[in-house]
């Protein structure tokens, strides 16, 4: 358990994958004591509710370390602040823009009270979706080329699908990125088996949860959106069919035979 704030703070939370149920009960009490409330839009517009005389700052998506600047200027004023993600804040969110303002910014800021709640992040809440395909080693890849060059990002899925890693695809498509899980898809095809398993999770940890199931050879890149989650099946992964449903995915956690050499 934390110690209480006494003064100005800034709390950077994670709302989880959608569901209200997969926002942490720590998160919740952080919302209800902030009076402010920093964040892109739609990660806002999922708090229900407002404290009486609690602020919301709303902005665009790209503008990440500009609204931590904000927070952080609000938080040095004694305003108790929390900046809202969706999943957890520190995957792909805005844990990192804050911590990136403040090594470049205000050295005051450096004394502020600064903490960062885990929430559930959407790789978790997509693979439990589909059974426990992140039980071996996995990696995640953001796709988004918005703050990284595509050679890093083919480079990264090029290393881990030789490594023999599941890959959870994060940002797999938005309307101004619409090749490159395509792209990727190609870049894959050529690393690893066909047979291999491919998951598109959408809306995880929703009651408008989609899994379709299928394999690299077979993957159609269309098939994911904004809110689509894509995991890509190390040579471990397996399916358990069962009847009325999708089949359970899982990737043993033991060395089957014929994997890691003599
Ligand atoms: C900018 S990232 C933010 C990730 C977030 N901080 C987290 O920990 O989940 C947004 C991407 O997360 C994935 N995502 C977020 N919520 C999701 C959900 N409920 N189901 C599947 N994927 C989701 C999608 O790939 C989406 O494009």
């Amino acid at each position: 358990m934390s110690a209480p704030h006494d003064k100005g703070w800034l709390t950077v939370i994670g709302l989880g994958p959608g569901g209200p149920h997969l926002t942490t009960p720590s998160v919740t009490s952080v919302i209800s004591e902030a009076t402010d409330l920093v964040g892109y839009g739609p990660y806002l517009d999922r708090i229900k509710g407002q404290e009486p005389g609690q602020r919301r700052h709303a902005s665009d998506n790209r503008v990440e370390v500009e609204r931590a600047g904000e927070a952080l200027r609000l938080a040095a004023e004694g305003r108790r602040v929390a900046v809202v993600s969706g999943g957890d804040p520190g995957v792909f969110a805005m844990a990192a823009a804050v911590f990136e303002a403040i090594e470049a910014g205000d050295p005051a800021w450096r004394t502020i009270d600064i903490r960062v709640e885990p929430g559930v992040t959407a790789m978790l809440a997509a693979a439990a979706e589909v059974g426990a395909p992140l039980g071996g080693d996995f990696c995640a890849i953001s796709l988004s080329d918005n703050l990284k060059s595509w050679t890093t990002i083919t480079r990264r899925i090029s290393a881990a699908a030789q490594a023999d890693f599941v890959i959870a695809l994060y940002n797999p498509a938005s309307r101004a990125r619409p090749h490159q899980l395509g792209d990727a898809f190609d870049l894959l095809r050529g690393l690893k088996s066909g047979d291999d398993l491919v998951m598109f999770v959408r809306a995880a940890g929703t009651k408008d949860a989609r899994v379709k199931l299928t394999t690299l050879a077979e993957a159609d890149a269309a098939d994911a959106d904004m809110r689509t989650m894509v995991i890509i099946g190390s040579s471990q992964t397996r399916t358990i069919d069962r009847p009325g449903a999708h089949p359970w995915v899982y990737t043993p956690r033991r060395e089957m035979d014929g994997e890691g050499g003599a």
